[in-house]
């Protein structure tokens, strides 16, 4: 049995007040979490005071990058060790927006992937087509390409802190989510791949979370395929009772 994780991505959103509010908001109407894991990440600014804030809660806390060295010169770059050292649990990489704004390749989210593990962080890997790739039939070459690059090299014991996060790029931030059976076909193909490279009993213990214009109105249905394993959420997670509602879908 997987236990879902419903995740908040709030991206370049909120200032440390509004964090302190959502935090205010959402443990108020905090659903019973026995049914799912939560995780939140803010931007690198409000992860301390979103941490304080969570104080209490089984809440878990994400950075949404890092950089590829530990410390030394590289000014602007938050590291895995300074993720850690804020009380982070997971980190989010691979995601679109990283890999279209900073050039990110599959080989440096590979890179990060191996330094975020090093530190003993938890990973919300991230993939998916663009709809060009979609419309061009690619959708399963391009997963597996992603899936397979951004793994390279890691063992079957050091997959258990990875969270697998498919997000076709068409459905971020377009209000135009992918159905529930687009979702479940890419989310069993990815966990067929993971059968094949790492063996059944890991690919049927791994999460697969969708992300891509979730929201309480279809979160219901998207979650209820066999293969999704919860969600990973941006604009809607941004306002705290809406994110309750589409915990609340679990439960
Ligand atoms: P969205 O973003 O829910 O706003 O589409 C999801 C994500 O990018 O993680």
């Amino acid at each position: 049995m997987r236990l879902p994780i419903i995740a908040a991505n709030w991206k370049m959103n909120l200032l440390l007040n509004d964090a302190r509010n959502w935090v205010k908001d959402f443990k108020h109407s905090l659903p019973e979490l026995s049914s799912c894991g939560v995780v939140v990440a803010p931007p690198f600014t409000s992860l301390s005071t979103v941490k304080n804030e969570l104080a209490g809660t089984e809440i878990q806390l994400a950075g949404q990058d890092i950089g590829l060295a530990l410390e030394g010169a590289h000014t602007g770059d938050i590291s895995a060790k300074m993720l850690k050292d804020v009380g982070c649990d997971y980190v989010i990489l691979g995601h679109s927006e990283r890999r279209r704004d900073h050039h990110e390749s599959d080989s440096m989210v590979n890179e990060k992937i191996k330094i975020a593990l090093s530190q003993g962080l938890k990973i919300i890997f991230c993939l998916g087509e663009n709809e060009k790739q979609r419309q061009d039939g690619e959708t399963q070459e391009i997963v597996k390409e992603q899936l397979l690059s951004g793994l390279s090299g890691i063992s079957s014991e050091e997959i258990n802190h990875i969270v697998i996060a498919y997000e076709p790029v068409w459905a971020i931030g377009t209000g135009n989510n992918a159905t529930p059976e687009q979702a479940q076909e890419v989310h069993a193909f990815i966990r067929t791949l993971v059968a094949q490279e790492y063996g059944d009993a890991v690919a049927s213990h791994i999460r697969i979370l969708y992300g891509g214009s979730v929201k309480s109105k279809n979160s219901k249905d998207l979650l209820g395929q066999p293969d999704i394993d919860g969600a990973l959420v941006g604009g809607a997670s941004l306002v705290a009772h809406e994110f309750c509602a589409i915990i609340n879908t679990l439960i």
